[in-house]
């Protein structure tokens, strides 16, 4: 039988992303995984090869917290904001609501938050969050419709394309989702990979990475419609769907259709994009190698900044390792004192600023590359210079 799916990009072995290591641990054998990427022929769609249950991935250890950036936050609150004024839904849910950085813009009343990782749910349900530390499944859909009736509002970022079984999701939000209600969905975006070179957008926990074709494409089978697209400038390039049921969508926004040509341009349907991809990804790898190997030949000391998942895949694929990175800076609690997976670099606090003994530092968290830009501009007029891989690997 004919495959229906084009294995276009080889990753290498790596370990699992935010399962950073705790000292005592360090000496552990850690499992690694064989981390390739497919693009479905038919669906359009592009996921990773091997994918770990949620309960793997999401735990009671779960490090991340949106709440890190003030990138975040603010976007959060734009949203809220466009959400208040346009669409003024009664009641609300998120699906991924982290440490409530979205549901905090409203009235605790009005809305009910999904969060399966329950050290982190355990943050809003201390504020009398209405939150749930479940899975986003049918059957929770069920109970929840039970308890609090349908939602008007469906909001969910970085979370849908964490969940491989989308046919599971979809269903769910149409069980709870009233008949004119509104579904948001942002996630990062394929085109914006693709044309960023940004391979480290793929990791476990990233199982999909959509562009607006695959999703409308996968969409249709649940009666649902993205009636409006919005590109934002967050995690290096997201899009917020907006979406309805079928029945609701009288009119596209033009910007529907100017994604859908930007990506039929940039041609995401088509099994050369991504070869042509894969190429030039090796190409990033040998540059950022060469990038590190010369400063460490000039004796300067590299620090990394930001330990993101995102990272994991960069410095695992590239064999970046702590011969060449000191140590990592980060702002999150549950990251500190630990070490970046695979590669075993120290991940310490972020007191203020970066030490005067750095000479390069490497952004794990490009994807905050303006906040943190700003944030170090001292740094930067006392000669210090950051490493970035995406587009092309360069100092700045
Ligand atoms: P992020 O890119 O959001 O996620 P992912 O892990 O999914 O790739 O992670 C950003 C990380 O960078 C997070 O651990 C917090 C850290 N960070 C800082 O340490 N300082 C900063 O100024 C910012 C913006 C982020």
């Amino acid at each position: 039988m004919k495959k229906n799916y084009y294995n276009f990009l080889d990753l290498g072995e790596q370990p699992l992303a935010n399962f950073y290591i705790k000292k005592k641990d360090l000496g552990k054998k850690e499992k690694k995984y064989k981390l390739k990427i497919r693009f479905e022929l038919n669906s359009k769609l592009v996921s990773i090869e091997k994918t770990f249950s949620s309960k793997t991935m999401f735990n009671n250890e779960y490090p991340y917290r949106s709440s890190m950036s003030k990138t975040m936050k603010d976007s959060f609150l734009k949203l809220s904001n466009e959400i208040k004024k346009r669409i003024k839904p009664g009641k609300i849910l998120e699906i991924g609501s982290n440490d409530g950085s979205f549901i905090k813009n409203f009235n605790k009343k009005k809305t009910i938050g999904i969060e399966p990782c329950a050290n982190v749910e355990k943050i809003t349900k201390d504020k009398k969050f209405n939150t749930y530390p479940s899975y986003w499944t049918q059957d929770l859909a069920k109970k929840i419709l039970k308890k609090h009736g349908e939602v008007d509002l469906i909001y969910s970022a970085n979370t849908i394309s964490h969940i491989k079984n989308l046919d599971d999701v979809f269903k769910a939000i149409n069980l709870i989702l009233s008949s004119k209600g509104t579904l948001i969905i942002e996630d990062p975006s394929l085109l914006e990979c693709l044309k960023g070179n940004a391979y480290d957008q793929f990791y476990n926990e990233h199982i999909y990475v959509f562009s607006y074709i695959a999703l409308k494409n996968l969409l249709k089978k649940y009666n649902l419609k993205i009636y409006k697209v919005d590109n934002l400038d967050i995690h290096g390039g997201s899009l917020r769907y907006f979406i309805k049921k079928i029945d609701q969508v009288k009119m596209l926004h033009e910007s529907v259709l100017i994604q859908e040509k930007r990506e039929l341009k940039y041609r995401l349907n088509l099994s050369s994009t991504y070869k042509k991809f894969a190429l030039r990804v090796k190409n990033s790898k040998k540059k950022l190698i060469s990038i590190f190997k010369k400063c460490k030949k000039n004796n300067k000391k590299i620090i990394g900044y930001g330990a993101t998942a995102k990272s994991v895949t960069v410095l695992n694929y590239c064999g970046i390792d702590s011969s060449y990175i000191d140590y990592f800076l980060d702002t999150t609690l549950d990251k500190q004192k630990k070490y970046t997976p695979g590669t075993k670099i120290l991940i310490r606090k972020y007191s203020g600023s970066i030490d005067n003994d750095v000479d390069y530092v490497f952004l794990g968290a490009w994807n905050f590359k303006k906040e943190i830009l700003k944030k170090e501009i001292k740094f930067i007029k006392s000669g210090g210079k950051f490493i970035i891989h995406t587009p092309e690997p360069r100092i700045l």
